[in-house]
Parts: C-alpha cells; structure tokens; sequence
C-alpha cells in the first residue's frame, strides 16, 4: 500500500501539517503551531492517555477529556473494526508514546495507524464531522473486474454507510460476492461521539471521493478524523 494525500482543494484545506510517520501511517498536529503547553495541560494529557488507553481495547473506542479552563484537554481513540483487543491496545500505546514526539509544540494532534486512530486537542471537538484532515491509503494493484463491479460497489458501500450509521456502534465489517468466488471485504465506522446522520454525512463524503482517488483500486482505506471506509478484494486463486 502507498500513501496518497487527497488534494487540499477538494476539502479546501492544507495538508502541510501531514507526514508520514515511520510505525503508523500518518499525523497532523492541531491548532496553534509552537504554543507554549504548560505542565498541567501536560499532566492532563497524560491522564486522559491512560484513561483512553485503558478503556479502548474491550470497547475499541472510548472519548474523555480531564482538566478545566485553559488546560482542559478532549480526546478519543477507536479501534478498527476487524482487529484482536490485544492489537488495538498495543496500537494505542504506541500512538500515545508517539504522538507528543510528533506534535510537541501543539495543544492537539491527530494519529492514523494500520489499527487505530488517537486524536487530542485543547478544543471541544467532540459531536462535529472532522473534514480538516483527511487522506487515503490505495493498493496499485486494480481490481481486476472493476468495471463490472464498479456500480455494485458503490451501491454497497452507500448501503453499509447506512446500516452502519443507525446501529450502535457505528462499525460495521461486510463480505460482496464479486464473482467466481471473489470476494470484496469492506468496512465502515464512525468516531461514536457523531449523531446517525452526521455518521452518514462523514461516510456518504468519503464514498463521493472514492471516484476521484481510487475506485478502481484492489485495496483502499479512506481515512478522516471521524469516520473510515475500507475495501479490500480477496481473489480465489482456484
Ligand atoms: C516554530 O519553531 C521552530 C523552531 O524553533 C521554527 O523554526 C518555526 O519557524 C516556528 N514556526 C512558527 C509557525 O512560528
Ligand atoms: C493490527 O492488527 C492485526 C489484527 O489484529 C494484527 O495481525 C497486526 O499485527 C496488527 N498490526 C500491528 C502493526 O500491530
Ligand atoms: C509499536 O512500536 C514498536 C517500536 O516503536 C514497533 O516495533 C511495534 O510494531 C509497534 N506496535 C504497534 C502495534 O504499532
Ligand atoms: C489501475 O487503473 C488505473 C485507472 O484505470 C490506471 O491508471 C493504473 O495504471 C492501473 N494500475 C495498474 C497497476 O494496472
Ligand atoms: C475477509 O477476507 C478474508 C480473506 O478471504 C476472510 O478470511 C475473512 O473472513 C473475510 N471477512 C469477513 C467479514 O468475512
């Protein structure tokens, strides 16, 4: 898999602040560049690690903020959907470890890895749809009946969004049969702090770019700060 940035001018929005990161894949840094971060906002941002550190793994998400006023700080980590609790815990901890090292000198960041996603900051952005940051990850390798697929999956992946975004929590992990026992594996989730319809906004948006980035792609992961779409395609080599 490479990494591909969607053009800032199909959100309006920069990518300056997104760069690959050796374990997981991408991160941005939030807010304020080179804000001065006092010791209690610090201590804040540590509790709320341990605390999102321990609750994520049974739930594979959890949300939480500690402190008041200026050093109140919010966050939330999800797990992805088809990964082992062990795995999610342990990418957890590694984005905790890894993201102050990344974003030192800002008051919030967030952390995309192959199996989880972490994101702090000083605002309250709990409950809104996160178009600020955005990319997709895409196989090279095509799918090699794309275009007799191509209308059926993305009926698909319209109809996961929409199971998806009635049904706590807002995960939902599917098999298309694409022909001689071919299989298209897909998934969608929401961050859980997102209404029905917002979940269904977040993942109707990455499904109107998949035209426009990868489509035609084997494998994709379209990844924004609240929601994420997968598909991948399994061939029987039978
Ligand atoms: C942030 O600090 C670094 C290193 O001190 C400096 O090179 C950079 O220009 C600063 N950026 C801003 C936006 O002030
Ligand atoms: C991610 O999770 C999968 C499935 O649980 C696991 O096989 C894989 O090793 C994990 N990746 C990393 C980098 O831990
Ligand atoms: C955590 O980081 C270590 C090294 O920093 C790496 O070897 C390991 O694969 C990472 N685990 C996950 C789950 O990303
Ligand atoms: C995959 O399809 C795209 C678009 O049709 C094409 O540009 C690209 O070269 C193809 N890649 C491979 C590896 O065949
Ligand atoms: C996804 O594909 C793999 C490989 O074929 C398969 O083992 C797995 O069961 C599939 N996932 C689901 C949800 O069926």
């Amino acid at each position: 898999m490479f990494i591909t940035k969607i053009p800032s001018s199909f959100y309006l929005l920069s990518f300056i602040f997104l760069l690959q990161s050796a374990f997981g894949l991408e991160y941005k840094c939030l807010g304020v560049q080179n804000s001065t971060i006092s010791d209690l906002y610090c201590t804040n941002l540590n509790e709320l690690f341990s605390y999102l550190s321990y609750e994520v793994p049974a739930n594979g998400f959890a949300l939480g903020t500690k402190g008041h006023d200026a050093d109140k700080v919010y966050g939330l980590t999800i797990g992805n959907v088809d990964i082992k609790e062990k795995d999610c815990q342990s990418c957890i901890a590694n984005a905790t470890n890894e993201i102050r090292s990344l974003c030192p000198n800002s008051n919030g960041a967030i952390k995309w890895s192959h199996n989880c996603t972490l994101k702090y900051h000083n605002v309250d952005f709990f409950g809104h749809i996160d178009h600020e940051t955005w990319f997709f990850t895409k196989d090279p390798q095509n799918l090699t009946n794309y275009q007799s697929i191509r209308q059926k999956k993305s009926e698909w992946l319209t109809q996961l969004a929409g199971q998806a975004s009635i049904n706590p929590p807002m995960v939902l992990f599917r098999e298309l049969d694409i022909g001689e026992n071919n299989k298209l594996n897909g998934s969608v989730q929401c961050t859980r702090d997102l209404s029905s319809l917002d979940c269904m906004k977040c993942l109707s948006d990455s499904i109107g770019f998949v035209p426009k980035c990868c489509d035609s792609s084997k494998a994709v992961r379209l990844f924004s700060g609240t929601c994420e779409l997968r598909f991948e395609a399994y061939y029987n080599k039978a």
